[in-house]
């Protein structure tokens, strides 16, 4: 495909570097156009680097070829990232001052517009009504992500991540046009990682969850557009840019971050390892071996069911309509023994807990913990038939972020 990427001024043009590449990398033939503000933040030269095509934002340069009216003509899509407020401004009310917006008014093919701007600046009336008229007037614009912005803000506002725009961009060329990222406008609530529960200062009983699943499902909803909350216990791998981390190390600890971010969650995925049972009591000082005393006998009782208060909650909340459709995904790694299968387990824990979906593992001794390959079943509440998912972890999590997107697609975002 031919496509023109139209670059606005703002900050976030750094990120649209890592979209060309997306694009180039799939083939595509890419002119990038960017505005004359854009080329204060990412210079002409980076541009023409990466696209291997000659960059300006001038109609006077290489006249001869009629840019203004050959470069609109002859692509198949035009991507505008970051759509500034000025840039979406300009657009809707068809101003003609540079190459892009030159390029806009020629466009036959599809024209996706990916904003960024500070909050106030996307939720001003002004721009509202510029992206109502862009809308009504065929172009697809993305509702921009929520999260930190430039300054000490955060809210909607921020550019959708490059993998986000690459998908909305490749379902608009295919005819999708009323496409929008899966969770755009959704908080979803992640826990990853294994808790670890203190026996005296130094030593804890822990599991061997290594918090790659956890983290790529927070990957996963972030490039589908949702305000990410990663509630992470001890992880091998680092939490991913773009997400709010909320580190905790017991499971008490991860209950009372769960309780707190799930008030206002459209989504709470628990994906973490929760230690069943904690040490009765912990030492305050090292527990030493001595031969005049009996060995240590460790007594454990009980941690709370985390997946299970979060349903009680979400049900106890009733019709609160912050409350009311939030949908709660639980993990299960189960082996199947004598007793029974896998599944038959696994669905006797999806009854036991109440949550919506309920993603299971097979485990064995090599399998999923510490693994960059999983497979799993997709089990439902509903009794839909259970979905098969298998590939790296984060193909598997693509495949229960796209889930969570049908399962709330009649459920309109929250304003
Ligand atoms: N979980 C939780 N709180 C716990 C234990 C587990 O919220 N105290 C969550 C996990 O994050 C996961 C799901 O419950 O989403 C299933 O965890 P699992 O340990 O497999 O199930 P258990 O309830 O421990 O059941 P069993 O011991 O019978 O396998």
């Amino acid at each position: 495909m031919r496509i023109v990427l139209g670059v606005g001024g703002g900050i976030a043009a750094y990120k649209v570097a890592s979209l060309l590449r997306l694009f180039t990398e799939a083939g595509h033939n890419v002119t990038v156009i960017p505005t004359e503000a854009a080329t204060r933040f990412v210079g002409v030269a980076t541009w023409e680097a990466l696209s291997g095509n000659p960059v300006s934002n001038s109609v006077f340069d290489d006249v001869h070829q009629v840019n203004h009216v050959r470069l609109g003509h002859e692509a198949d899509l035009i991507v505008v990232a970051p759509a500034t407020a000025d840039l979406l401004a300009r657009a809707a009310t068809g101003q003609a001052g540079d190459l892009l917006t030159n390029t806009l008014l020629m466009a036959r093919g599809p024209v996706l517009f990916a904003p960024a701007m500070h909050t106030e600046m996307w939720q001003h009336a002004a721009t509202r009504a510029n992206v109502e008229t862009l809308r009504s007037r065929g172009a697809a614009v993305l509702e921009p992500a929520s999260g930190r912005l430039t300054g000490t803000d955060s809210g909607p506002g921020r550019l959708p991540e490059p993998e986000a725009i690459f998908d909305a961009a490749m379902a608009l060329a295919q005819g999708q046009s009323d496409y929008q990222l899966p969770l755009a406008g959704r908080t979803v609530t992640i826990s990853a990682g294994g808790t670890r529960e203190p026996l005296d200062p130094v030593r804890f009983l822990g599991n061997r969850s290594s918090g790659k699943q956890g983290v790529a499902l927070a990957v996963a909803a972030r490039n589908a557009g949702a305000t990410v909350r990663l509630i992470a216990a001890h992880m091998d791998v680092p939490a991913p840019a773009g997400v709010e981390v909320v580190t905790v190390e017991t499971a008490v600890q991860l209950r009372e971050a769960a309780l707190a971010a799930a008030a206002d969650s459209d989504v709470v995925i628990m994906a973490a390892a929760v230690a069943d049972f904690r040490p009765a009591e912990i030492s305050g000082t090292k527990i030493k071996k001595r031969d005049d005393t009996a060995d240590p006998v460790i007594t454990l009782v009980r941690n709370p069911d985390i997946l299970l208060e979060l349903v009680e909650a979400r049900n106890a909340s009733g019709s609160h309509p912050a409350r009311r459709n939030q949908l709660i995904v639980g993990f299960a790694a189960e082996t199947g023994d004598s007793q029974g299968d896998v599944l038959a387990y696994a669905e006797a824990k999806l009854k036991r807990k109440g949550c919506d979906l309920l993603v299971v593992n097979h485990v064995g001794t090599d399998k999923v913990f510490g693994q960059d390959t999983n497979s799993v079943v997709i089990l439902a509440r509903t009794g839909a038939e259970p979905q098969l998912a298998a590939g790296s972890k984060a193909e598997v999590s693509a495949a229960v972020i796209t889930r969570v997107g049908q399962e709330l697609r009649h459920v309109s975002p929250r304003a």
